[in-house]
């Protein structure tokens, strides 16, 4: 499945390292992942997200606000796959693991293989898959334009809040392979924003120009959660960019908000590769 990332070879484990037959090798970290994302292109440190935008993720999504989404993606995932037999999936930009390894839990039968290009977030993600006790979990550090996977080798490709590579998607896809992208809705988080901002937006949908996929219908998915304490209403904010971009006088509204009911929104969109893509 895996490629290495400098000369496209096939990669092969052999005791704890892969290789090509070049004679580049890549170790597996002792969690468990893989760093394929070449230096030459990309620096590591400065690439995706954080410390502390995987820490506040981590805390938010444990909150488990997110679990009706997991849900939908799954039986999204399992319509698309329907009659393919041990389907590989990759969960491209998978952050810290949340999505991937709730996914695999609630598909044993299927192979995932989760990237980021934040290794950071890869790391956090194979402790997810460890603690997890999960065999069907692959992680390494990568970029969606750049995936270190052979060409026509997954079933599904899996983008939530992440960037979208047309180009990277179709070649790695077998033939008919589907693409399922998650983004926020207008909606989604609507309420936050009315805390921090006197003139809050809705979101606007995003364009991704995908040439070489035909798209299905886009869903969206909507419902309420519960924020209970202050806690989860600061994790919820510091995983958002807008935490990054509000002034303190807007913020301090929200540090005294206690609970807060929240729309959680979500576009939902499927795809098919084109026949002819690639
Ligand atoms: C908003 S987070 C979403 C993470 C995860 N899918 C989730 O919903 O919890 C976006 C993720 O995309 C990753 N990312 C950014 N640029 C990327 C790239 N070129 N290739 C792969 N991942 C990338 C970031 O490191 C980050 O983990
Ligand atoms: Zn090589």
């Amino acid at each position: 499945m895996y490629i290495c990332p400098v000369c496209k070879m096939k990669l092969r484990l052999d005791k704890k390292v892969w290789r090509c037959q070049k004679g580049h090798s890549f170790d597996v970290h002792r969690k468990g992942y893989v760093n394929l994302l070449t230096t030459r292109k990309h620096n590591p440190k400065k690439s995706g997200d954080n410390g502390d935008m995987v820490r506040a993720r981590t805390e938010f999504l444990n909150f488990g606000h997110y679990e009706p989404l997991v849900k939908k993606t799954v039986s999204v995932m399992k319509a698309l796959l329907e009659g393919v037999e041990d389907p590989v999936i990759i969960d491209s930009g998978c952050g810290e693991g949340y999505y991937t390894v709730n996914y695999a839990k609630q598909m044993p039968d299927a192979s995932f293989f989760g990237i980021d290009i934040s290794k950071g977030a890869c790391s956090h993600a194979m402790s997810r898959v460890n603690e997890q006790g999960l065999e069907n979990v692959d992680i390494a550090v990568a970029s969606a334009f750049e995936l270190p996977f052979e060409d026509m080798s997954a079933d599904l490709v899996v983008c939530t809040f992440a960037p979208v590579s047309d180009r990277e998607y179709a070649r790695v896809l077998k033939s008919g392979g589907k693409l399922v992208v998650i983004s926020p809705s207008a909606e989604h988080l609507f309420e936050l924003k009315e805390l921090i901002y006197e003139n809050p937006y809705r979101n606007k949908p995003n364009e991704y120009g995908l040439e070489h996929f035909d798209e299905g219908e886009e869903e969206i998915f909507e419902y309420k959660a519960s924020l209970a304490s202050r806690e989860e209403i600061l994790s919820l904010y510091k995983m958002t960019p807008y935490y990054y971009k509000t002034a303190a006088p807007d913020a301090a509204k929200l540090i005294e908000t206690e609970s807060l009911e929240l729309t959680c929104g979500f576009s939902i969109r499927t795809f098919s590769k084109k026949e002819r893509a690639l």
